[in-house]
């Protein structure tokens, strides 16, 4: 006799599931979220040996994501009754950017993966996404080859690094030039009426490092949600640079770390001594709001910031690699001075 397979993911004949791809409603959110903590959970613990209490250290991605990028969210339902998988994409301008994906255990390697980044891939090129990008695990030969099968290519790896500020103090108190000639500011302390000219002067340096590049959207979802908030780097009237910071709670920080999801110096006046000074300034800023460690993610063909990270203290958390199809080389440049994350 023939042994039945005990899998969930497949009828009792055996056969698979009837799986339909389709954007995400209101109702699904939580559903997504456990999608994501379990499966990852479940990732994570083959690949660590141990399973974390929480896939993200308690960071979220669903809720805010849809709210600025409803269209962008798709869940693969089966027998339109279980969400057994999900993605979500943005655009940040031109570029497209996709992630978290996942699939659950019992469902994987039957394709679901695929259909669900064949939906975003269409979401990418109806609002003209000219690069699209990831990141996954360089050393999973299946992620590479399954982002290979969409045309993404490896690139360099992407550092998460974080360093710890509770007994120490502020690294500003240590090193700040007696007169400092930078400021900085809150975007969710603007007028209201000002917040558009300066997204405007903020999406012109993002078009310095990347042409079409525009973080516009995230910047809204953070001050308009309180996710955090965006620091605006200053020298008299000019904007020399801006992060874009999440703090825990509902946001994409894990639980008590200031994360930075985006930082950029404008490319004409990028100089080293910027960017220690803006990192100092979100240290103490992490420290007044009681956290004990400050997160960066850094691509390492921003091989300048990279160094600057390692000589601020910072340390590798993780790697992932950095995928990405259509336009190629022309935004990586090593001396720019940029924190990103495509997570
Ligand atoms: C990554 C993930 C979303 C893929 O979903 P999935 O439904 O299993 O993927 P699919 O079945 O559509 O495609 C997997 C492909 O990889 C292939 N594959 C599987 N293992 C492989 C291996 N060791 N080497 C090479 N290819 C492999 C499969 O054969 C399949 O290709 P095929 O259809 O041409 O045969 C899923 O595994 C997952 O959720 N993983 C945990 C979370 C995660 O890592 N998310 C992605 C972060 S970037």
């Amino acid at each position: 006799m023939r042994a039945t397979v005990d899998r969930a993911g497949l009828d009792p004949q055996g056969r698979l599931p009837k799986i339909q791809v389709r954007r995400v409603r209101k109702g699904d959110l939580s559903k997504v979220r456990d999608v994501f903590e379990q499966t990852f959970g479940d990732f994570l613990e083959r690949q660590l040996g141990t399973r974390p209490r929480q896939a993200f250290g308690g960071a979220q991605y669903v809720h805010h994501r849809w709210l600025m990028e409803p269209w962008g969210c798709f869940v693969a339902e089966e027998d339109n009754a279980k969400i057994v998988g999900a993605a979500l994409a943005v655009t940040w301008g031109t570029v497209g950017i996709l992630g978290p994906v996942a699939v659950l255990t019992n469902y994987q390697n039957q394709t679901i993966g695929q259909q669900l980044i064949r939906a975003s891939q269409g979401f990418f090129e109806e609002n003209k996404a000219a690069l699209h990008g990831c990141v996954t695990y360089p050393t999973s030969p299946k992620h590479l080859f399954l982002f290979h099968k969409f045309g993404y290519r490896p690139k360099a790896l992407t550092a998460v690094m974080s360093r710890a500020i509770d007994r120490t103090p502020p690294r500003a108190a240590v090193a700040k030039p007696a007169k400092a000639v930078l400021a900085v500011r809150r975007f969710s302390s603007l007028e209201e009426t000002k917040k558009k000219a300066t997204l405007a002067r903020m999406h012109r340096i993002t078009n310095g490092i990347c042409r079409g590049m525009d973080l516009s959207k995230e910047i809204e979802i953070v001050d308009g949600l309180a996710l955090g908030d965006t620091l605006l780097l200053e020298r008299g009237r000019d904007l020399v640079g801006f992060a874009v910071y999440h703090t825990p709670g509902v946001s994409e920080a894990p639980s008590g770390a200031l994360y930075v999801k985006f930082l950029a110096i404008d490319p004409p006046q990028r100089k080293v001594e910027h960017l220690t000074e803006f990192v100092s300034a979100l240290e103490t800023l992490a420290q007044e709001l009681g956290m004990q460690r400050v997160i960066f993610p850094v691509y390492s063909r921003y091989w300048l910031a990279y160094n600057t990270l390692v000589q601020c203290g910072y340390q590798i958390d993780f790697t992932m690699i950095r995928m990405q199809r259509g336009r190629q080389e022309d935004y990586e440049d090593p001396t720019h001075l940029v924190l990103d994350d495509w997570r």
